[in-house]
C-alpha cells in the first residue's frame, strides 16, 4: 500500500468518525434541547398510555404520539380506541410471516433479516413507530400456550435469531420491541406467578437472548413479562431492571411494561428503569406512572433526575427512528410481491421432515385420486392466539396448497375426520348435567355467588343458577350489584354419562378462570372483550367432579358463558361420511392427513393441560395408517404433541404455524420441489413427565422455582438418557450430507477465541441444505455441566456433489459458566469436546480442545 493511499484511507475514517460523532452531538443536543423546554406535567405525559397502543406526545413542542403495534410475526389489525375491540378495517389486511418457532426452524439467520424487514416495512406502511417483537422467552414446557410465538429451548439459537430479526426491524427506522423480560415461560397465572431460578441458570439460559437482542442487535425498547421474578413485579425488578439492564448491561433500551403489570408500584418501578407503562384499565391517570409518579416527584421519592433520564431515553429512541420531524424518515412498504416471497421462503426453510422412510417425496403431478383428511387441512390460524394475531391478506392452507400443485384432473375429496368444532359464542351447558342442586327447590342448579367489588371480598349476594349464562343486564333481584365491577363465583358439580375426553369452552368479558377438581384448567384472568377459551379434560363415566367458575366484570359490557363438547362419537354407520371416508381412503393413489392444535390451544393466556393431540384425533390417525400405512402425516401446531401413532407413521412434516404460503411450502416439500432443510428449534418429547419442569413439579401457579437449573430441553434429556421422540436441531432431507476433516487449534488460551473448521459433503443427488451444529462439552469442570451445548451452526446449500469448506468462532464466553460463588463468567483449565453434528443426536465428529489457564469476567 503506498503512503498516499493510506493517508487518503485514514482521512476517510477520520471523516466518518467526525461525522458519526457530530451526529451523536447534534442528536443528545435535540434531545437535550426538548428536554429542557419540557413541563413536569410535559415529562409524565410521555411515560404512561394515553390510548389502547399510544403513549407521550407533546403537541406543545412537535413531539408526537409514540404508536405501537402487536406483534411478532405481521402486523396486528388496529383496534377501537381505549379499547380492545377489534377496529375491523380491510385495509389492515398484510403478510402473515411464519411464527417465531417456525423462523427458529430455518436455522438460517438471513432469512430473520428478512422476516425484520418485511415487518418492520408493513409496521412502518401503517404508520407505527414501536413493533412489539420479536418473543423470545425459552421454551421450558411443551404446553406454554405462547410457545408458538417464541423461538427455541437454546440461548444460542435464539440469540442468533433474534439479532437479525431486530436489526432488520429497526432498518426500517421503527424500534423493535423484545419480550418478554423474563421468564415468561408459562401462562399459567401468568399475572401473579413468581419464578426464581438459580442465578446460573438465568445467566446461562434465560438472559443470553435478551442481552443479544439488546446489546447486539441494539433493540430500541424491551417489554417486560406479566410475571414476577422473585417476588417482585419484572417491571419493578431491582435485579432485572436496574442491576442487569441500566447498570451491567449499560443498555439505554427504553422499558415499556406488558399491557396491564399487576401490582405495579410507582417509585420501585420508577427507581428500577422502567420507562413507559401501557395498559387496559381506564383512565390513564391512574396509572402508576401518571398522577402517582408526578405526586412522587413532588414529594421527593423520586428524584426528577430520573424523570429526566426516562424521557431522555424514549427520546433519543423517537430520534432514532425518525420521529421528530425527520423528512427522511422511511414510509415503509406493504403487501409487497418482496414480503410475500419472504413469508414463502421461510416457510420453505422452516417446515421440517422428521420422519421419512422413503414414502417423501411423492410425484404429485403423476396422481389421479387424493384424499385429504384432518382439522388442519382447511384450516387458517393467522387471525387467533391472543396479542399475535394477524389479519393475513390471504393465508394459503395445505389443502389449497396441494390443490395448487396436483395436476388438472386430478380428483381431490377432504374431509374433516372429526366434528367441526363450535367457535363464536358458547352455548351453555344444560342444567341436566349438574347434580348439585338448589336447595330450596331441589332443582339441578350452580351456586352463585356475587360480590359487589372485583376481590370476591366481604358477604357475597347468593342466587341458585340453572346456567352459567350471565348477560349484561341479568342481574334480577341482586341488590346491591352494579353493572360493572363485580365477582362472581359459581359451584356446581357435574357427572358424566361416558367417558372420554371432554371440552369446556368458558367464553367471557372480562375475567375468568375455571376449576376442575381443584385443578385450575382456564385462566382467563384479564379484561378483554368477549374472548373463548377452551380446555380438554379426560373424564370417566359415573365419577363427579366439582367446577368452580370466578368471573370478574371490571367495566364496559359483561358476560359469560360455561358450555362444554361431548367426547367425539362419528357416527361410523352405513351411509355416514366417516365410512364414505374410509371407503375414498382405500381408492385414492396418496392418502394427505393434516391435523395437529389451533389457536384454540396454542393462544396466549392459558396453557394446555396435556401434549394430548385434541378431537380424538390420534384414534383417527391410528385407524388411517391401519388402512392406509402410506397415509403422509402433516402437523400443524405451535408446540409438541404424543404421538402414539409414530411408530407407525412412514412420513412425517412437522408445520408448525408457516405463515400465509404454508400451505404452499409444504406441498413444494411433499411433491419434492422443495427439499426440506428445516430443524427442531426444540425438544419433541414422548410425555410431558419426559421434561424437567413437569417431573420436579415445578410447572405451578402461585410460586415456581427452575430447580432444573441449566438443564432445560435436549441438556435436561441427555443428562437423564431421556430418548425424545425427536430431539433438538433434528431435520431430515432428501438428500445426504458428510461432514469431514474437523480441525481444531488443540490449545486455546482461556479468554482468546479460536476457529474450528471442516469441510461438508452433499453425498447424495438432489441439491440442499444441512445445518452443520457444534456442540461443546467441558470434561473437566468443577460444576455440573451439560453433557453438549450448542455454541454455533452453519447453513450450507450444496449441490450433489459438492464440497465446502465451513468454519465456527468459538469466544471466550462459549467456555465459560457462570459461577454463583463469585458472581461471574469463568472458564476453567482442562478438557473440552467439539463435536460436530446434523442434530444434538446425531454426532459426527469430534476433536478435542484444551483450555490453558482460567479466566473470570
Ligand atoms: C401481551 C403482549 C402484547 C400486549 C399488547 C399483552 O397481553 O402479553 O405480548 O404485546 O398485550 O397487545
Amino acid at each position: 500500500m503506498t503512503a498516499s493511499i493510506l493517508r487518503a484511507g485514514l482521512l476517510a475514517l477520520l471523516v466518518g468518525t467526525l461525522a458519526m460523532a457530530s451526529a451523536a452531538e447534534a442528536h443528545d443536543a435535540r434531545v437535550a434541547s426538548l428536554l429542557e423546554q419540557m413541563t413536569l406535567d410535559e415529562k409524565i405525559s410521555m411515560l404512561h398510555a394515553n390510548e389502547k397502543f399510544y403513549a407521550g406526545g407533546v403537541e406543545r413542542l412537535g413531539i408526537p404520539r409514540i404508536l405501537m403495534s402487536d406483534g411478532p410475526h405481521g402486523v396486528r389489525g388496529d383496534v377501537v380506541p381505549h379499547s380492545w375491540e377489534s377496529a375491523n378495517r380491510p385495509e389492515d389486511s398484510c403478510t402473515y410471516l411464519p411464527v417465531g418457532t417456525v423462523l427458529a426452524s430455518t436455522w438460517n439467520p438471513e432469512l430473520g433479516t428478512r422476516f425484520g424487514q418485511t415487518l418492520g416495512a408493513e409496521a412502518r406502511a401503517r404508520g407505527k413507530d414501536v413493533i412489539l417483537g420479536p418473543g423470545i422467552n425459552v421454551i421450558r414446557t411443551p404446553i406454554n400456550g405462547r410457545n408458538f410465538e417464541y423461538m427455541s429451548e437454546d440461548p444460542h439459537l435464539i440469540a442468533s435469531m433474534a439479532v437479525p430479526v431486530i436489526r432488520g426491524i429497526q432498518e426500517n427506522d421503527i424500534a423493535a420491541c423484545v419480550k418478554h423480560y423474563l421468564a415468561n415461560n408459562q401462562e399459567l397465572d401468568r399475572f401473579h406467578v413468581s419464578v426464581d431460578m438459580p442465578d446460573r441458570a438465568m445467566r446461562e439460559i434465560y438472559l443470553p437472548g435478551f442481552k443479544a437482542a439488546l446489546l447486539e442487535g441494539e433493540s430500541h425498547t424491551l417489554m417486560c413479562a406479566y410475571n414476577r421474578f422473585r417476588g417482585v413485579p419484572c417491571s419493578q425488578s431491582p435485579i432485572l431492571g436496574k442491576q442487569i439492564l441500566r447498570d451491567e448491561w449499560g443498555s439505554d433500551a427504553v422499558f415499556i411494561t406488558d399491557w396491564h403489570i399487576h401490582g405495579i408500584e410507582t417509585v420501585a418501578a420508577a427507581m428500577n428503569g422502567l420507562d413507559i407503562e401501557m395498559g387496559s384499565p381506564l383512565p390513564y391517570s391512574s396509572y402508576a406512572f401518571a398522577d402517582s409518579l408526578r405526586a412522587a416527584v413532588r414529594e421527593g421519592t423520586v428524584p426528577e433526575r430520573v424523570i429526566d433520564e426516562k424521557v431522555t431515553r424514549i427520546l433519543g429512541m423517537m430520534f432514532e427512528t425518525k420521529m421528530l420531524g425527520d423528512e427522511s424518515r422511511s414510509t415503509g412498504a406493504f403487501n409487497t410481491p418482496e414480503h410475500q416471497q419472504a413469508a414463502l421462503d421461510i416457510a420453505r426453510e422452516g417446515i421440517i421432515l422428521l420422519k421419512n422412510d422413503g414414502l417423501l417425496p411423492i410425484p404429485l403431478e403423476t396422481l389421479k385420486r387424493v384424499v385429504v383428511i384432518g382439522p388442519n387441512a382447511d384450516a387458517k390460524h393467522s387471525l387467533g392466539g391472543g396479542s399475535s394475531q394477524v389479519p393475513a391478506l390471504y393465508e394459503i392452507t395445505p389443502l389449497e396448497g396441494l390443490r395448487q400443485a396436483l395436476p388438472e384432473g386430478c380428483e381431490l375429496q377432504y374431509f374433516r375426520g372429526v366434528t367441526e368444532q363450535p367457535r363464536g359464542r358458547v352455548t351453555p351447558m344444560p342444567a341436566s348435567a349438574l347434580i348439585s342442586a338448589d336447595p330450596g327447590s331441589g332443582v339441578p342448579a350452580w351456586r352463585g355467588e356475587y360480590y359487589p367489588n372485583l376481590e370476591f371480598e366481604g358477604k357475597p349476594v347468593v342466587r341458585y343458577d340453572s346456567t352459567v349464562d350471565f348477560d349484561l343486564g341479568d342481574r334480577g333481584g341482586l341488590t346491591g350489584i352494579e353493572r360493572t365491577n363485580f365477582s362472581v363465583r359459581w359451584t356446581g358439580t357435574i357427572s358424566v354419562p361416558v367417558s372420554g375426553n371432554y371440552t369446556f369452552r368458558l367464553g367471557s368479558d372480562d375475567g375468568t378462570r375455571l376449576y376442575v377438581d381443584g385443578e385450575r384448567v382456564i385462566d382467563h384472568w384479564w379484561d378483554h372483550a368477549y374472548e373463548v377459551r377452551e380446555a380438554s379434560l379426560q373424564l370417566t363415566a359415573g365419577d363427579r367432579h366439582e367446577l368452580v367458575i370466578e368471573y370478574y366484570q371490571a367495566g364496559g359490557d359483561g358476560a359469560v358463558q360455561l358450555g362444554w363438547i361431548l367426547p367425539e362419537r362419528p357416527d361410523r354407520g352405513p351411509g355416514s361420511e366417516q365410512t364414505e371416508m374410509m371407503n375414498a381412503v382405500r381408492r385414492a393413489d396418496a392418502v394427505f392427513y393434516f391435523g395437529g392444535l389451533d389457536k384454540s390451544h396454542d393462544r396466549e393466556s392459558a396453557d394446555r393441560t396435556s401434549m394430548t393431540l385434541p378431537y380424538g384425533q390420534d384414534e383417527l390417525i391410528a385407524e388411517l395408517l391401519e388402512v392406509r400405512p402410506d397415509t403422509v402425516i402433516g402437523m400443524v401446531a405451535g408446540s409438541v404433541i404424543e404421538m402414539p401413532w409414530l411408530g407407525d407413521a412412514r412420513a412425517l412434516l412437522w408445520m408448525g404455524y408457516a405463515g400465509m404460503e404454508g400451505g404452499t411450502a409444504a406441498a413444494e416439500i411433499i411433491g419434492g420441489k422443495v427439499n426440506p432443510s428445516g430443524k427442531l428449534p426444540y425438544t419433541m418429547p414422548k410425555r410431558l413427565e419426559d421434561t424437567p419442569a413437569h417431573s420436579i413439579g415445578e410447572y405451578a401457579s402461585g410460586e415456581v422455582y427452575y430447580n432444573e437449573g441449566v438443564f432445560v430441553g435436549y441438556r435436561w434429556a441427555q443428562e437423564h438418557g431421556i430418548e425424545p421422540n425427536f430431539a433438538f436441531g433434528h431435520g431430515l432431507s432428501y438428500t445426504t450430507f458428510k461432514i469431514s476433516s474437523l480441525r481444531s487449534p488443540g490449545r486455546v488460551r482461556a479468554g482468546e477465541a479460536c476457529r474450528v473448521e471442516a469441510f461438508v459433503t452433499n453425498t447424495g443427488d438432489r441439491a440442499g441444505s444441512e445445518v452443520v451444529q457444534l456442540y461443546l462439552s467441558d470434561i473437566e469442570a468443577s460444576v455440573e455441566r451439560p453433557k453438549y451445548e450448542l455454541k454455533g451452526f452453519v447453513k450450507v446449500y450444496l449441490e450433489p456433489g459438492e464440497t465446502r469448506a465451513i468454519s465456527f468462532e468459538l469466544n471466550e464466553r462459549d467456555f465459560a459458566f457462570w459461577d454463583e460463588s463469585a458472581n461471574r463468567w469463568h472458564v476453567e483449565p482442562g478438557e473440552f469436546e467439539v463435536t460436530l453434528g446434523t442434530s444434538s443426536v446425531d454426532l459426527h465428529l469430534t476433536s478435542t480442545l484444551v483450555v490453558v489457564g482460567s479466566n473470570s469476567r
